[in-house]
């Protein structure tokens, strides 16, 4: 396995690789691996004859309150990890190489990323997407996989795909979890045992949404049960909930996250159509995000209407 952490050896490397008729696949990450990366290794090999990684702990999408310096970090254990999945080469860049005094030129994206996890981190999806084309240029991929986890960061990633019309072809891959259901993610390391318990009602609470949903319950009513299972925790401190539409991510009916863009996909709401549930909460210091993909069932009248107006849309 290769390990390049210079970006002109790495431009060096991916030319050639190219020029050799070699389609390159990356999985770009943070480092500090679990299966979920792996699944994406899996997922992207039979797309590409030379399949990259890159782990690279971004400055530029932490807040300058956020766990930038604490975040995980094991690179031996990662580079095992990676040759154990048959990776080909790991880019690992050094940050003064990817961000010189100088640096000064940065991907915008469109106002969508200004909601949900946007609304919490601002300038974060900026840092996402200038760090995600600039991976993709170092390595020439034609082919890239992200997690779903990560809903609205691949919803941006592909919006900046379309719009620049590079030629990256994206993969999502399933969030993985673990057996209690909760989301694998590099940052559930923070966790003390009794924040771990309480973490695992984000998902609790996407189950009971989900049913909700399929059931033909009212939105606000699906938004409500969810809401009352988080509000039992002390410990989770609700950041956003909403349930939007698959497609678009604009929130059907939701609260927190820009409540300004709560119910801006309209009158959407039909038997058959694909919505997404995203919810963002902080347990104890570390901040957690989960979502699912859910169908809505027959539409079924509410048994009490008062509590639809207690949530505002
Ligand atoms: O999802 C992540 O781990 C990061 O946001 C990414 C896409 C590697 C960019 O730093």
């Amino acid at each position: 396995m290769e390990l390049v952490t210079g970006l002109a050896a790495m431009q060096a490397r991916a030319r050639e690789l190219e020029r050799n008729g070699k389609r390159i696949g990356l999985v770009p990450t943070m480092g500090y691996l679990h299966q979920g990366h792996l699944s994406l290794v899996h997922l992207l090999r039979p797309h590409c004859h030379q399949l990259w990684l890159s782990i690279f702990v971004n400055p530029a999408q932490f807040g300058p309150s956020e766990d930038l310096a604490r975040y995980p970090r094991d690179l031996e254990r990662d580079l095992d990890l990676c040759r154990a999945a048959g990776v080909d080469g790991v880019l690992v860049p050094r940050a003064s190489e990817v961000y010189p005094a100088d640096f000064a030129t940065w991907v915008v994206p469109g106002p969508a990323a200004d909601r949900y996890c946007g609304a919490m981190r601002p300038g974060h999806f900026r840092g996402v997407l200038s760090i995600v084309l600039r991976l993709f240029m170092w390595t020439r991929c034609r082919c890239a996989a992200f997690g779903a986890k990560d809903a609205q960061q691949l919803w941006l990633i592909r919006r900046m795909v379309k719009d620049f019309n590079l030629e990256v072809e994206l993969m999502e891959g399933p969030t993985l979890r673990e057996a209690d259901g909760l989301a694998m993610s590099s940052r559930n390391v923070y966790l003390d045992v009794e924040e771990r318990r309480e973490a695992l009602t984000l998902h609790q609470a996407l189950e009971v949404g989900k049913a909700a949903v399929a059931a033909g319950l009212p939105l606000k009513e699906a938004l409500c049960a969810m809401s009352k299972h988080l509000a039992v925790h002390p410990k989770l401190q609700l950041e956003y909930l909403h349930i939007t539409d698959w497609e678009s991510l604009d929130s059907l009916v939701g609260v927190g996250g820009d409540p300004a863009w709560a119910g801006s996909a309209g009158d959407m709401d039909e038997a058959g159509r694909e919505m997404a549930l995203l919810v963002a909460a902080r347990v104890g210091r570390t901040r957690l995000i989960d979502n699912m993909r859910v169908v809505r069932g027959p539409l079924a009248q509410s048994p009490d209407p008062a509590t639809s107006s207690t949530l505002q849309g």
